[in-house]
C-alpha cells in the first residue's frame, strides 16, 4: 500500500522540479506553486444541481515550478508529457489549434486573470504532479488551481487577489477555464476542494451559496482508500453534458406542477414522489438520483458531525451509516444516474464484500476513474490483496491502490 508524500520546501519532489526548471531555464525558480487532487466521499452529480458535496483534498498534487519574466510571455514545459508550449499574454484572443490541451489552462487562466488595473506577468515555469491524469481525481482543476496560484505570485496579487476571502472567487474562476477554455461544463466542487482543502477535513459545501463548513474527518480506526480502475472513458465528456441537461429538463418539467423551483435542490423527495410520472423515464431516474444523493450528503455530514473522538458502540454504528450512504449513493450512480461501469461496480463489489470496509462508491464524473472505500485498519492488506487479485482476475487490469491522507488545499512555496 502507498503513502503519499507531501510537498515541503525539503522534500525529493521539490528538488526534483527544481532540478528540471534548471536544466530546462538555466537558472533556479522563484517559487513553487502546489495544488491537490481531490476524492469526493459523496454527493456526486449534485454541484451543478445547486446542490451539497462532501470532498476531501488529498496528498497528491500538481506542482508548478516558476520564476517572474521581465516581459509578458509564458515559457512553459510539462515533464509528465515531455511537451512544451509557449504564447504571450499580448495576444491571447484565441486557442491556436496546435495549442496541447495541457497548455489552455494556462492560457485560460492568464485571460481569465487579466483585469482593468491588474498587469500579469509573463513566467517561465515546469510541471509535473502525481495526480493521476484522467482518473476521476480531478488533475485538471489541480492543473487550473496552481496555474493561477503562479500567475497571480510572478504577478505580485497572490496576497490581494489570491487572499483566503477570495478563494471563491479563484474556484469561479477555475470553473470558467474550464467552461469557456477546455469545453467541460463542470461545477464548482473540484475547483473550490483544491483550494479550500483542509487536513484532516472534509468540505461540506452548498454548491448553490457557495458557503461551506470543515468538518473534521473522524473515522476512527478507519483509513481513506482510493482504486484506480485505470480504464478511461471517450464518452465521459459528452455524457457529462448530456446528464446537465437531462437535469435542467426535469426542472422545467417539474416547474409546472412545483412553482419557485429553479434546481433540483430545491425539490423535497416526498414532492418529487407526487409528481415523478410527469417526466419521461429517463429523466425521471437521473432527478430521483440527484434529489436522494442531496438528502444522502446532509445525513452523512450530520452523522460524521455526530461522531465523538471515542470509540463506542454508538459512534461504530454511525460510521456503518455513513458507509451505507456511500453504498446507496454509488448503487444510485449506477441504476439511476447510470454514469458507473463495469471495472467501477467490480471493485465496489470486492471492496464491499471485505469485513472491516464500511463503504464503497465510485468517485468524481465516472465512466471509469477511481472508487473511494472507508477501510478499517486492521483489513488494508487484505483489501490490497483481495482488490488486486480480483480485479485483475477479472479484467487483465492491475489496479493501482492509494493510501489516501487528507492534505491542505493549494499553497505556493517562496524558494527566495
Ligand atoms: C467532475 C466535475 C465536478 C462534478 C463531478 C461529479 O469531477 O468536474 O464538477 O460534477 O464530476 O460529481
Amino acid at each position: 500500500m502507498r503513502t503519499f508524500r507531501t510537498l515541503d520546501k525539503n522534500s525529493n519532489q521539490t528538488s526534483f522540479i527544481t532540478q528540471k526548471f534548471e536544466e530546462t531555464f538555466g537558472g533556479p525558480p522563484t517559487f513553487i506553486a502546489a495544488a491537490p487532487g481531490r476524492v469526493n466521499l459523496i454527493g456526486e452529480h449534485t454541484d451543478y444541481n445547486d446542490g451539497y458535496v462532501f470532498p476531501v483534498a488529498i496528498d497528491k498534487y500538481i506542482n508548478i515550478a516558476a520564476r517572474k519574466r521581465p516581459d509578458r510571455r509564458v515559457t512553459l514545459h510539462a515533464l509528465d508529457v515531455d511537451d512544451s508550449w509557449e504564447f504571450s499574454i499580448d495576444t491571447l484572443s484565441t486557442i491556436p489549434p496546435q495549442a496541447p490541451t495541457w497548455s489552455h489552462y494556462f492560457i485560460g487562466v492568464a485571460s481569465l486573470l487579466q483585469a482593468p488595473g491588474r498587469e500579469i506577468s509573463g513566467i517561465d515555469a515546469v510541471i509535473t504532479g502525481d495526480v493521476p491524469i484522467g482518473a476521476g481525481l480531478s488533475s485538471s482543476a489541480a492543473l487550473s488551481v496552481a496555474a493561477t496560484l503562479a500567475f497571480l505570485t510572478a504577478s505580485s496579487e497572490l496576497e490581494t487577489v489570491g487572499s483566503e476571502d477570495n478563494k471563491k472567487k479563484l474556484a469561479a474562476l477555475c470553473q470558467r477555464v474550464e467552461h469557456e477554455f477546455v469545453d467541460v461544463k463542470c461545477g464548482i466542487m473540484d475547483q473550490t476542494i483544491s483550494l479550500l482543502g483542509q487536513k484532516n477535513h472534509a468540505l461540506f459545501l452548498d454548491c448553490r451559496s457557495l458557503e461551506y463548513e470543515h468538518v473534521p474527518l473522524n473515522l476512527g480506526e478507519h483509513a481513506i482508500a482510493i482504486c484506480n480502475t485505470k480504464v478511461k472513458r471517450e464518452l465521459a465528456a459528452s455524457e457529462y453534458n448530456k446528464r446537465r441537461a437531462e437535469c435542467e429538463r426535469g426542472v422545467e418539467i417539474l416547474s409546472r406542477w412545483i412553482p419557485g423551483i429553479s434546481s433540483l435542490r430545491d425539490i423535497a423527495l416526498t414532492d418529487f414522489k407526487k409528481y415523478e410520472e410527469e417526466l419521461p423515464a429517463l429523466t425521471q431516474k437521473r432527478c430521483r438520483y440527484v434529489i436522494e444523493e442531496n438528502a444522502r450528503v446532509l445525513e452523512a455530514v450530520s452523522v460524521l458531525k455526530g461522531r465523538s473522538q471515542s470509540a463506542s458502540e454508538e459512534t461504530d454504528a454511525s460510521l456503518i451509516r455513513f458507509g451505507s450512504l456511500m453504498n446507496a449513493s454509488h448503487n444510485g450512480l449506477r441504476d439511476d444516474y447510470e454514469v458507473s461501469c463495469k471495472e467501477l461496480d467490480l471493485l465496489t463489489d470486492i471492496a464491499r464484500s471485505i469485513t472491516g470496509v464500511i463503504g464503497s462508491r465510485m468517485t468524481g464524473a465516472g465512466f471509469g476513474g477511481c472508487t473511494v472505500s472507508i477501510v478499517h485498519q486492521d483489513a488494508l492488506e487484505i483489501f490490497q490483496t483481495r482488490v488486486t487479485t480480483e480485479y485483475h482476475e477479472q479484467t487483465g487490469i492491475e489496479p493501482e491502490i492509494y493510501l489516501c491522507n487528507v492534505s491542505d488545499g493549494a499553497q505556493v512555496f517562496r524558494l527566495f
